[in-house]
């Protein structure tokens, strides 16, 4: 990519550094978190967003975290890590990819404390970064995988419609709606991409729109209201997005609207696909309905810019995610292959041997 969403400066006393994705596409700037908070404000206000890139930060924030921390005491240091994991979780509530990766670093931690019980605290420091530098990095790898297993669902020629930004924007690698396509132009073969502008932040027209430009890729943007037309017109070949979190039994939540795009595939028989990687998947979550659906607030749908577009004090609902039912998805791409027709059992057998932690262990050794 020609650019890095996010990205670690320095050793433990480092920073992390984001494009503050508020901006996109008329100003391209950085960001730097150095305290938790700011963290955490990036996060709420969708500075940065996108699951697996709310995870990696979210790994990264517990570095932050453990800065301030002083004193040889590890176990205070755990009760510290703690508190920041508790705090940054209350950022978003629907990416699952968040819990994860901070889930992974409080393990870490517990860990590092069991298995090294004279260690100071400048030693868990370093293990932390060295884990959060890993969950960074494997994000990397299972985008490109995630491409490499999709792109086969983009015919020459024909159009592919997104809906949101599940790309380089919304990860720390190359994304994972996108990366089919990216790696299908790779390839040479011709399509043209579909970008729904994504009411009512406007992640489509923002940020896929301003990435796949950024990558040379064949894009036209369309109101959400217009994917139905352009279906009954036989110029969509498949639809691919991401997704924030997939219940173990396939449903599947991702940007509000996904839901009656799927639903519109259903009825112009086009494959409908999500692209995700195994830390989208929280097999504690049974179906859907489980799924918690972050709501917020009504200026994002009563104004536009800085312009109302809705009288004052209109009531508001704006619930930034919908589950799409497993019943609807033709295939879900993850880094490790496609699970077609996906169901409980099959994903089980695809996630059977995913165990990031121990990867990580193997890894950064
Ligand atoms: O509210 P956002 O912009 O964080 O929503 C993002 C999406 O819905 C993406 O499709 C999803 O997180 C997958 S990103 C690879």
């Amino acid at each position: 990519m020609v650019f890095e969403t996010l990205e670690w400066v320095g050793g433990v006393g480092g920073y992390l550094e984001m494009i503050d994705q508020r901006l996109l596409p008329g100003e391209f700037l950085k960001i730097r978190c150095t305290d938790v908070e700011s963290l955490y404000d990036a996060i709420k206000t969708l500075a940065v967003r996108g699951a697996p890139a709310i995870g990696v930060a979210a790994g990264y924030g517990v570095c932050i975290a453990v800065q301030g921390l002083r004193g040889g005491d590890l176990s205070a240091a755990l009760l510290g890590i703690e508190k920041a994991v508790e705090y940054l979780g209350c950022s978003r509530p629907t990416a699952v990819n968040l819990f994860w990766a901070l889930d992974r670093m409080k393990a870490a931690a517990g860990r590092f404390a069991a298995e090294n019980p004279g260690a100071d605290l400048p030693a868990l420091k370093e293990a932390l970064l060295a884990e959060a530098h890993s969950i960074c990095r494997q994000d990397k790898e299972m985008c490109k995988a995630i491409g490499r297993h999709g792109e086969r669902f983009i015919k020459e020629g024909a159009g592919v419609l997104t809906h949101c930004n599940a790309g380089a924007l919304a990860t720390a690698g190359q994304g994972t709606a996108l990366s089919p396509m990216y790696e299908a132009h790779g390839m040479g073969r011709r399509f043209c991409v579909y970008v729904d502008e994504t009411r009512p932040l406007l992640q489509g027209a923002r940020l896929t729109a301003w990435e796949l430009g950024q990558a040379g890729i064949d894009a036209t943007l369309i109101c959400d209201n217009m994917a139905g037309v352009l279906m009954k017109q036989g110029k969509v070949g498949a639809v691919i997005t991401g997704a924030d979190r997939i219940a173990a039994n396939g449903d599947t939540a991702n940007k509000i609207g996904t839901f009656s795009l799927s639903i519109l595939a259903k009825e112009y028989n086009i494959p409908f696909c999500i692209a995700a990687p195994s830390s989208t998947f929280d097999l504690s979550t049974a179906s859907g309905d489980e799924i918690p659906i972050e709501e917020r607030g009504a200026d994002e749908v009563t104004s536009f810019g800085m312009r109302p577009t809705a009288p004052d004090g209109m009531k508001v609902y704006n619930p930034a995610f919908d589950v799409t039912d497993a019943a609807n998805i033709t295939a879900i791409i993850t880094e490790k292959g496609v699970i077609e027709k996906p169901n409980a059992d099959k994903i089980a057998l695809h996630l059977k041997d995913v165990n990031h932690g121990q990867d990580a262990r193997a890894t950064s050794d």
